[in-house]
């Protein structure tokens, strides 16, 4: 797509560079011709539409009655009497859009329009209503009265945080909701891996879908969450807020990505990472192994539960049978303990112990070690309500080391 991205003319280079690119990409492309969306009817065409008949079935606009001769056939060559009386041919080298018998059926439909007076030549009516359902195809060149320029982006950031500085070449809102709207419906998951100052997400939030934003640099802290956080509570009056009658609400979770829990030695063997810490690592481990992240200040021991009596314990440490047999007399026989470790020796047969190593399943499912950490979607956690929280904005994993 061209995108007019700005209307005044820069005089600093050869050229006054005005257009940009939308590349779009499709998976499928039959199937995105398919689900692909027509654009709702812009204010002019609508000014089209009218009603000089007050037609219950709306407002209508009017094609001419007649077509080129030689596109039809000989019953299309008739003298037409209109309402007024006067009779009409149709004009040197028409004929007349339908057949005889045809047009008066239009004309009893009161689908063919003769002019205030009933005395002009036939035009066919075009209701709105038909219309608005098929909608209109999008074209490839994007005007900007139609969906903002870099500085109308500007100035709505500006508006929003002005305290922050401004991105280059923000978008306009407007821009986005068309590639939004064409692109997906409420409830889809759209997804910016670039997020820069959030525009993607900001808007994909007030049409109702999903979305997933990533960032690297510090503007997720300084533009992103605060524009967000903005558009949730309803305190975002700028960009697409009028025209989808946005009001607030919704929310969001962030995370931030620990370091991987686990990394190759020189010698190409799975350790952990030195980054980590003991508690680090054991709250890392608890959910993949079903346990609930809960210290005790007390027992060393308990790292995390899954029951009253069911615990969890993880450790770098390489054990052997003095030492678990040790917690094994801990633990006692009322409860019970998977222990994690790096290696043990012995043959780790306890009744109230399980003993195993870091799972291989760890470094599959979570993809640790690799530098890319493949966010789950469909296996989130739920973020814990907050009391007296009306939007659902929670902030995890500020504290370092958290995993998603
Ligand atoms: C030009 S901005 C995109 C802004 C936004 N998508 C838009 O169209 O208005 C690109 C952003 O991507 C971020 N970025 C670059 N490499 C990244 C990476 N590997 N992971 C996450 N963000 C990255 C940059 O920090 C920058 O904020």
């Amino acid at each position: 797509m061209i995108w007019e991205k700005r209307t005044s003319r820069e005089n600093r280079r050869v050229f006054s560079f005005n257009h940009d690119h939308l590349i779009v990409y499709g998976k499928i492309k039959p199937e995105f011709e398919r689900v692909r969306n027509p654009l709702g009817l812009s204010d002019e065409v609508l000014l089209r539409y009218r009603n000089p008949d007050t037609d219950p079935r709306g407002a209508w606009q009017s094609v001419s009655a007649n077509a080129q001769a030689g596109h039809g056939t000989a019953n299309q060559f008739y003298r037409l009497k209109l309402p007024s009386g006067r009779e009409l041919d149709p004009p040197k080298g028409r004929c007349w859009l339908y057949t005889k018998e045809r047009m008066e059926q239009e004309i009893a439909a009161k689908n063919v329009w003769f002019g205030v007076d009933g005395d002009n030549a036939p035009r066919i009516k075009k209701f709105l209503r038909d219309n608005e359902d098929s909608g209109l195809t999008p074209e490839t060149i994007w005007p900007a009265v139609e969906v903002g320029t870099n500085d109308d982006a500007k100035k709505d950031l500006l508006q929003l945080l002005p305290d922050v500085s401004v991105f280059d070449n923000p978008k306009p809102e407007s821009l986005l909701e068309r590639v939004i709207h064409i692109a997906t419906n409420e409830g889809d998951l759209v997804l910016d891996s670039f997020a820069g100052s959030g525009t993607t997400g900001a808007v994909a939030h007030k049409m109702g879908r999903r979305w997933i934003m990533v960032e690297l640099g510090e503007h997720c802290h300084t533009h992103i969450i605060p524009r967000l956080k903005k558009v949730i509570d309803g305190e975002d009056p700028g960009g697409i807020t009028e025209a989808t009658k946005w009001k607030g609400g919704g929310g969001f979770r962030y995370f931030r990505l620990a370091p991987s829990l686990l990394e190759k030695d020189k010698w190409g063997n799975w350790v952990i990472n030195k980054e980590y810490n003991a508690a680090m690592l054991a709250e890392a481990l608890c959910k993949p192994e079903g346990f609930q992240y809960a210290p005790s200040d007390t027992t060393y021991w308990q790292h995390g539960r899954s029951t009253e009596r069911d615990f969890v314990y993880v450790t770098t440490a390489q054990l052997n049978h003095e030492q678990l047999q040790q917690l094994s007399d801990e633990v006692g026989a009322d409860r019970t303990l998977l222990v994690l470790c790096t290696a043990f020796r012995g043959r780790a047969e306890y009744p109230n112990l399980t003993v195993k190593k870091i799972p291989k399943r760890v470094l599959s499912r979570c993809e640790w070690g690799h530098d890319d950490y493949s966010l789950q979607v469909e296996k989130l956690p739920k973020a814990p309500p907050k009391p007296g929280q009306q939007g659902l904005f929670s902030e995890e994993d500020e504290t370092e080391g958290k995993q998603p």
